[in-house]
């Protein structure tokens, strides 16, 4: 087989996996080849050389419905398979992977080289100590979000202990403390201010890249609004500012830790980004931090091991060790057992309350490692259910700290599943879900399942350092002290664009809201959120008030604007947290569409 051929596939199995863009306007004949490959083994002569002209073409996705797009999938993913149980090494693929990489202009050959060769790694490893891999496995996971055939695979499920979510006393209100959350610090130990900010790589602002011309186009001292991290300065002023204006008794971080420079993460960088912001954080705080592991602080990024694998190049392990070394001075012996397995621990900072951090990374669809698994990953599902029953049992209110919401279509529909069915358990035992990753400031309802109109439970997403088109904010929650509910929290923001404007004058932070006024609710129960869903239907100002704080009134998202399209997707995003469970999105919609008649 020629080598073109061969890397013109693993392209396809990459690009597939990532854009879906430059499939081109040959995909009939693709799949017609293909097929008749795996059916006769022999390369069919009208395809020896394919040009990557015709391929570049930019692709009507619309011509293409998903079920041809899983064939696709599924048939370049077999081929894979027998070439590299026919012998082909990763060294090859890598490098045919490569040349198509470049030649069709995806990336530069750096970042090209530097995502590629591990991800390689990992599924030849897969596939030559895994019997049962398949195209539909593989494809059923990276195409996670167009609802492949998986033959049955990832449908999995875990046991949920039987009895109703016991009844549970009312915030009164009358003694509270505070908890600060902070999420996605993408520290990025290379950011330099005055570079171009449209660099043509991932992540731009490195020292490594191209000056800017002039203020307009050039990186600034604190960050920017589109593919640029945390530069270290911004960090120290974040942490001081906090440490010096606000009290609060513990801090929740929601992991994401490691930068956007995927294509040059190393288990050496991280180990070093990881362990600098750890520093970081006990050099300014005198609280508890209970921390949690973000998809970017594996290397390769998203990618966590399945049990088993000891191999110390591909075995997540470290990160484990890292992190059970870096956290210890919070966490119990229990706590760092229960990392060093799987990246998960709960602690009880005082009496009354839990804090269960999991490691919801193992649901994302970039976790090539899934597509070994067919099973709760690190049993850690399982371990979530005992902890909750022993809660429930001790009386003790559970708050939940996790990356990844659960609603997008890149966190694999058994997770999530599952995870929701415990929720519905023990609703009245957890009180709080803290989650991060989308870089915005959100919010999830989760509803009973079998009465559609009854909330059960809110997650609070943001408080993310990362600009990623918002401005930086952290957030700091009212907690009763009886019954750990949240009362209320309030958002702190600066603008980025006055701040970069100059650098020498101080930041200038501000409370951008607090949810209890400025969404005129009396409580953050669940019930009171349902409610304000309903209103936001009839009343748009309150989603606009939604979109703004969604992006902490930054001057690209309050440029571009939220219209009646957006104004539903908003609504909809806040009561999925089931990626293929559109229910309750079609319900809130439909009543969006009623009051506008
Ligand atoms: C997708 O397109 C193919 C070919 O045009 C067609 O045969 C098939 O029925 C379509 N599938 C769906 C689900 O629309
Ligand atoms: C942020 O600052 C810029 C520059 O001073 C200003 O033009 C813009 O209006 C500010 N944005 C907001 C939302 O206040
Ligand atoms: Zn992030
Ligand atoms: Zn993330």
């Amino acid at each position: 087989m020629e080598t073109k051929w061969f890397g013109f596939l693993v392209l396809c199995a990459c690009v597939c996996a990532s854009t879906s863009r430059y499939i081109g306007d040959g995909f009939q004949l693709i799949t017609n080849v293909l097929s008749e490959y795996l059916q006769t083994g022999i390369s069919p002569l009208y395809w020896q050389n394919p040009s990557p002209n015709t391929l570049q073409s930019d692709y009507d996705l619309k011509a293409v419905n998903d079920s041809q797009i899983c064939l696709l999938c599924d048939l370049v993913a077999d081929f894979l398979i027998i070439e590299r149980k026919l012998g082909v090494s990763d060294v090859q693929i890598s490098a045919e992977a490569h040349y198509i990489c470049t030649v069709l202009e995806i990336e530069n050959s750096r970042v090209c080289n530097g995502v590629i060769k591990p991800v390689v790694e990992i599924f030849t490893y897969m596939i030559d100590n895994d019997e049962d891999i398949s195209g539909s496995r593989i494809c059923g996971l990276v195409l996670s979000e167009k609802n492949c055939d998986t033959k049955g695979n990832y449908q999995w499920t875990i046991d949920v202990p039987p009895g109703i979510t016991i009844e549970k006393p009312k915030a009164d209100a009358t003694k509270t403390f505070n908890i600060l959350h902070i999420s996605d610090i993408h520290y990025d130990p290379r950011y330099t201010p005055g570079k171009a900010k449209q660099c043509g790589e991932p992540l731009c602002c490195q020292d490594d890249q191209e000056d800017g011309t002039d203020a307009s186009d050039s990186c600034g001292y604190w960050s920017e609004y589109s593919s640029a991290d945390v530069p270290l300065h911004t960090l120290q002023e974040a942490f001081n500012h906090i440490s010096t204006t606000q009290e609060f008794d513990y801090i929740y971080y929601t992991g994401d830790t490691v930068n956007h420079r995927v294509w040059g993460t190393s288990i050496e960088a991280n180990s070093l980004d990881i362990t600098t912001v750890t520093e970081q954080f006990k050099k300014y705080f005198d609280v508890p931090v209970y921390p949690v592991l973000g998809n970017h602080e594996p290397h390769p990024v998203n990618a966590w091991s399945s049990e088993g694998v000891v191999d110390a190049a591909l075995s997540t392990r470290w990160l484990f060790d890292l992190a059970a070394e870096q956290w210890g001075e919070w966490l119990t012996d229990e706590a760092k057992r229960t990392i060093s397995i799987g990246g998960y621990y709960s602690v009880s900072p005082r009496k009354g309350l839990r804090v269960v951090v999991l490691n919801n990374n193992v649901c994302y669809n970039e976790n090539w490692w899934l597509i070994k698994e067919n099973k709760d990953p690190y049993g850690q599902l399982a371990w979530l259910s005992g902890v909750l029953l022993e809660a429930e049992k001790a009386l003790e209110s559970v708050h939940i700290l996790m990356h990844m919401p659960t609603g997008t279509g890149s966190c694999m529909s058994s997770w999530s599943r599952e995870y929701g069915r415990l929720i519905r358990r023990f609703a009245n035992t957890i009180t709080g879900q803290f989650t991060g990753h989308s870089h915005k400031d959100e919010m999830w309802v989760y509803y009973d399942s079998s009465d559609p109109t009854l909330a059960v439970s809110v997650s609070w997403n943001g408080a993310s350092l990362i600009a990623d088109k918002a401005n930086p904010s952290y957030k700091l929650y009212q907690i009763d002290e009886g019954t750990f509910d949240v009362l209320d929290f309030e958002e702190w923001t600066f603008n980025l664009t006055r701040s970069n404007l100059d650098a020498a004058k101080n930041v200038e932070w501000y409370k951008l809201y607090s949810f209890k006024d400025a969404y005129g609710v009396d409580d953050l129960q669940p019930a009171d959120v349902d409610n304000l869903l309903t209103r936001m239907t009839k009343d748009h100002s309150l989603i606009q008030k939604y979109y703004n704080y969604k992006f902490r009134n930054s001057d690209v998202a309050v440029k571009e604007g939220c219209d009646e399209h957006c104004e539903k997707d908003l609504l909809c995003n806040i009561v999925t947290t089931l990626h293929d469970d559109d229910e309750h999105c079609k319900r809130l919609q439909q009543l969006y569409d009623e009051n506008k008649t």
